[in-house]
């Protein structure tokens, strides 16, 4: 154990079992201790500051100490804490929350069910659409297509759909009926010379094979998140998902748009959906939905989806799938109150004029020895970080690079997350142009640092 390691530091290694954690490794550098946080900054228990440049886990969108959120928590705790929405109870916390994600949904959308994090939702997805084939007699229509690097959750059936091998190996998944389709990396998975427009085109074709091959009548529906977040920011080729969808269509796939980190505002739009033109059947939504201060996630559900669902509920004398949280009275009143703030503050437009400044600070990096790809939308980047930019070699993995870039930024007092070696930047999308500036100074400072660690092998 290190000699440096806080109180709290110690007495955190003695009692917690962390999540995405190397929990050997936990034991000798603990954890950094934050304490509280304003705007975009957060702060250590030693008073350090670190711009908090993933918005915690993308999700603090409108930055930490929002007293308006806070507010908002508060009134709903005295008038009603806690209530549930089965068997026909409801309140107007998720009745407004409900109506206003119908008004502000990019395809049309019929209802709306809450979660209490978006890998329920995606297992909650995949019922439901099971649910609705059932319902419309077609039980062999049950295969799910996900894609290779997508990221969906971790519940047993949510991390099926993920196609990361961290999320499957030793936990023996994927579960039966999940299949994973090419991943629309065009830096790393072209093939000489391919156009992105080749490329896009070559994935729908790839993705049609699959289908046929399955029997379309036994695929249910695709998922996809409009921008691979977890995956490392995998920006996807222009045409992609008209292409992908035109084959959905043709075979009578349903369409899950995994909303959870593109949603509200992140990518210059409202949705991920209309920056990359998906018109989806079914979108999932989180993180941001309440900026991240309290547990929700929303599913949004079209006319056909729903009326698939009713059927069996009606068969089966009550849709027998729920949370003793969905919809939680404060949870959703945080929520009312964060999208409220997003229109009032005018978030989307915000994030449009500084976006232009945040994609040229990050493209900066890209004659950087070290970076093989500069790539982003929005208030979303990503940098992924190579052994030799020509022939786009990735470090070993055992080198733990961008780990160690992640941990050299943290002492410059900024936070971001290595995913394998692209370092994500995601930070609340309320930063301004000065702090997106010093943002990326604090990471130039980082990827030198890599960059001679790395020299000296
Ligand atoms: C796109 C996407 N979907 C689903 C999830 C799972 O959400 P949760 O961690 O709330 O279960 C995440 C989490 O990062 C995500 O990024």
């Amino acid at each position: 154990m290190s000699e440096t390691l806080t109180p709290a530091a110690k007495r955190d290694i003695a009692a917690h079992l962390h999540p995405y954690t190397n929990l050997a490794r936990h034991e000798e550098v603990g954890p950094l201790v934050l304490t509280h946080g304003k705007g975009i900054y957060v702060y250590d228990e030693q008073g350090r500051e670190y711009i908090e440049g993933l918005a915690g886990l993308w999700c603090t969108s409108l930055g930490f100490g929002e007293d308006a959120l806070v507010q908002a928590a508060l009134e709903q705790m005295q008038r009603l804490p806690y209530y549930h929405t089965f068997a026909h109870k409801s309140h107007p916390m998720a009745i407004a929350l409900a109506e206003r994600l119908k008004a502000l949904a990019p395809a049309p959308m019929s209802k709306v069910f809450f979660t209490n994090s978006g890998s329920e939702a995606n297992d909650t997805v995949i019922k439901m659409v099971w649910y609705h084939n059932n319902a419309l007699g077609r039980p062999e229509k049950k295969k799910i297509i996900s894609r290779r690097r997508g990221y969906h959750g971790v519940t047993i059936a949510s991390a099926s759909l993920t196609g990361l091998p961290i999320n499957h190996n030793d936990f023996d998944l994927p579960i039966a009926r999940i299949l994973h389709t090419d991943c629309p990396h065009h830096y790393r998975f072209a093939e000489p010379g391919e156009s992105e427009e080749d490329f896009a085109t070559r994935l729908a074709a790839s993705l049609e094979r699959l289908i046929v091959a399955e029997g379309p009548e036994t695929v249910a529906a695709f998922i996809a998140e409009p921008v691979m977040g977890a995956g490392g920011v995998i920006v996807p080729p222009r045409t992609y998902f008209p292409k992908i969808q035109a084959v959905l269509r043709k075979h009578d796939v349903l369409l899950i748009a995994d909303e959870v980190i593109c949603g509200f505002g992140r990518t210059g739009n409202y949705w991920g959906c209309e920056t990359y033109d998906l018109q989806p059947d079914i979108l999932v939504c989180s993180k941001a939905i309440t900026s991240g201060y309290l547990p929700l996630a929303a599913i949004l559900v079209s006319e056909a989806v729903y009326a698939g669902v009713r059927e069996g509920s009606r068969r089966q004398g009550t849709f027998g799938h729920g949370f003793t949280q969905s919809g939680n009275p404060t949870c959703t009143a945080v929520g009312l109150r964060t999208l409220e703030l997003m229109e009032e503050r005018r978030i989307v437009e915000h994030v449009r004029e500084v976006a232009p400044r945040f994609q040229e600070g990050l493209r900066a990096f890209a004659e950087h020895p070290l970076v093989g790809e500069a790539r982003g939308v929005g208030l979303l980047g990503g940098l992924e970080l190579v052994a030799d930019r020509a022939s786009k070699q990735p470090f070993d993995p055992a080198q733990r690079v961008g780990m160690y870039c992640a941990e050299r930024a943290q002492a410059h007092g900024l936070i971001v997350r290595p995913m394998v070696d692209t370092i994500g930047f995601c930070p609340p999308l309320i930063i301004d142009a000065a702090q997106i500036d010093e943002l990326f100074a604090r990471f130039g400072q980082a990827l030198d640092e890599t960059q001679a660690w790395v020299r000296q092998g």
